[in-house]
């Protein structure tokens, strides 16, 4: 995929800016600096502005990072079911501690608050994708899903 030309073809849309993002977000899992440029100059608003964007919605990030977000929500729910165990099974499983990457970009870890699942925590989502009732022992299993 061309994610300068995904900017340009949301020119005309309204809120396309949005929308481009989040197509290059999807894709390449952050927004590169070239990209929020491009955006810049298609929707004719300063680099900043475009920066701005990018930085006030918590669905980008502007940082390279893992292919796969895994994020663990760390409010108190959660945290009371046992995040804290899932979360030592994922940096285990992964070789990585909170806010890394792994060495191979396939994957990212990061926490969250509350996603709104608090019906059966813990709760972990991958790529926005919810996962309810976590075990540390699911662990690898829900990471080979994205392997
Ligand atoms: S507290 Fe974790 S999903 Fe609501």
């Amino acid at each position: 995929m061309d994610y300068l030309k995904v900017i340009s073809d949301h020119a005309d849309v309204p809120g396309g800016i949005l929308q481009a993002f989040h197509a290059v977000q999807a894709g390449l899992g952050y927004l590169p600096k070239e990209v929020i440029a491009e955006a810049a100059r298609v929707f004719k608003i300063s680099t900043a502005d475009a920066h701005g964007v990018a930085s006030f919605y918590s669905m980008f990030s502007v940082n390279s990072r893992g292919k796969n977000v895994i994020r663990i929500c760390e409010s108190a729910p959660c945290h009371v079911a046992g995040a804290a165990e899932v979360v030592a099974a994922l940096e285990r499983e992964l070789g990585i501690k909170m806010g890394e990457s792994t060495a191979n970009g396939l994957f990212a870890l990061e926490f969250t608050e509350c996603v709104g699942q608090c019906q059966a925590t813990p709760v972990i989502t991958v790529n926005g994708k919810p996962y309810l009732d976590v075990k540390p022992a699911q662990i690898p299993s829900i990471i080979a899903e994205y392997s």
